[in-house]
């Protein structure tokens, strides 16, 4: 029997608007928290992204100049039947798999990168600063600003900076200039310096780097990578294609799984389908796959800051609290202490399921390993959890005899994370 492995589409069917969920959440956002924190964004902030922050308006258009320039950073991008992989688990599951990886820099991050660039630009910004933790978001923005003529400053957790020279390099070779953070160019940094100067960092400290270097500079702003309400509709694009791609199939997902560190990616891949359970009726169970190493989404719904030194407002989500001390996986992506209040407020609300994996990581990356052998692509080692993830509830149909249909988004390549898949699938090094 003829079947289609891969729903393709032409460039002039990728979608010309992101969707913006917060008019159809079954209530309203709490607000962020704290007047000082509120007052200074509009000085550190990109006016266009923080007007999207709180819209209302359920479609938002994509510029015409950006949509042509998703295009040429590949989008759209295929979604594929995971044949290959089904027979080797010998599953009566349906598996679909979006390929994120095939970005110019290895990630969805590019999907805001872009945007938050396009509009940095065209409020006559010079320089963006942020954060990074698996460096692919660092490399994301770097390649926007590199587009748009635009400097850039990122502040990389430690622990990650140290073991992906090549990634490092990349975002030099974009013009970027990268400092290990905490670093000794900010005060947040230099406090946690003074105790530790091998300090590992976190995501929560970078972002607090990349906040203050943007304090007080018309010409500088700071630009997130996760987690704002913003940042998630730009990432809409990945679900919005998907949609798309599964009428071309004539199939429809019972279940839409990927990994959470802040959310960008899950968000992405989810959001339009969520949109569909909310207004539509339809049934779908999601999964947002974790680490053990940081599941904050088993953590407290409450108020807390996005980073550690308290520059951000405070916002709504499920945090393990901004002062906390997680110990370093490969996957670092999602070493995040809270994540975005778009998604805590749905899983508050019992549309979101999570899981959380062992920190050493063997089971998620050997459960990649079967991926890579069946369908030949190498997922980032934080896509890795979407995988692992997949192939679990695949091999639950195996067992139970149940012909389900599991979506799930490889949100990244691994091809300058292999170091890390050696170390801990003890592959020989020397
Ligand atoms: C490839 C990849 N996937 C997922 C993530 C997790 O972030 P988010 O939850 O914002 O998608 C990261 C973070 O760096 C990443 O690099």
């Amino acid at each position: 029997m003829k079947q289609l492995r891969a729903a393709v589409l032409r460039p002039e069917e990728l979608p010309t608007k992101w969707y913006n969920i917060q008019p159809d959440l079954p209530e309203p956002l709490p607000p962020p928290r704290g007047d000082a924190q509120l007052k200074s964004l509009p000085d550190l902030m990109i006016g266009e992204c923080l007007k999207q922050e709180f819209s209302t308006e359920r479609w938002i258009d994509i510029p015409y100049e950006l949509q042509q320039i998703y295009i040429q950073a590949g989008r759209p991008r295929p979604l594929y039947r995971a044949l290959n992989l089904e027979k080797a688990l010998g599953t009566p599951a349906r598996m679909y798999y979006k390929s994120e990886f095939y970005s110019p820099t290895g990630s969805h991050k590019v999907n805001t990168a872009l945007a938050q660039c396009f509009y940095a630009r065209e409020a006559g910004f010079e320089r963006l600063t942020t954060e990074t933790g698996a460096g692919q978001w660092g490399t994301a923005l770097s390649y926007g600003c590199a587009l748009m003529g635009l400097k850039c400053t990122v502040y990389w957790v430690r622990a990650v900076y140290r073991w992906k020279h090549e990634r490092r390099n990349l975002m030099q070779m974009y013009g970027s200039e990268v400092f290990a953070s905490p670093s000794n160019k900010t005060e947040a940094g230099k406090v946690l310096c003074s105790k530790d100067p091998e300090h590992p960092g976190s995501l929560a400290i970078a972002i607090s780097e990349g906040l203050e270097a943007a304090r007080g500079d018309k010409k500088v702003a700071y630009s997130l990578g996760s987690v704002l309400n913003h940042v998630l509709m730009h990432q809409t694009i990945i679900g919005l294609e998907t949609q798309k791609q599964f009428e071309m199939f004539g199939d429809y997902p019972d279940m839409v799984i990927s990994c959470l560190g802040g959310g960008s990616n899950f968000g992405g891949f989810a959001i339009p389908f969520l949109g569909d359970v909310l207004t539509k009726k339809k049934k779908i169970k999601f999964i947002a796959a974790q680490s053990q190493a940081a599941p904050n989404l088993q953590g407290e719904y409450r108020y807390d800051y996005a980073d550690h030194a308290e520059i951000t407002p405070e916002l709504k989500m499920y945090t393990l609290g901004h002062k906390t001390d997680f110990p370093p996986i490969k996957g670092d992506g999602l070493r995040y202490h809270g994540c975005s209040p778009i998604i805590s407020l749905l899983r508050d609300k019992g549309y979101i399921d999570t899981i959380a994996y062992p920190a050493d990581e063997k089971h998620v990356f050997e459960r990649t390993r079967e991926f890579l052998r069946a369908e030949g692509f190498l997922p980032a080692p934080e896509s890795a959890y979407s995988v692992a993830c997949a192939i679990d509830e695949a091999m639950k149909c195996r067992a139970s005899g149940e012909e389900k249909c599991i979506a799930f988004n490889i949100s990244g390549h691994g091809f300058l994370d292999i170091i890390g898949y050696s170390a801990v699938l003890g592959l020989t090094m020397d």
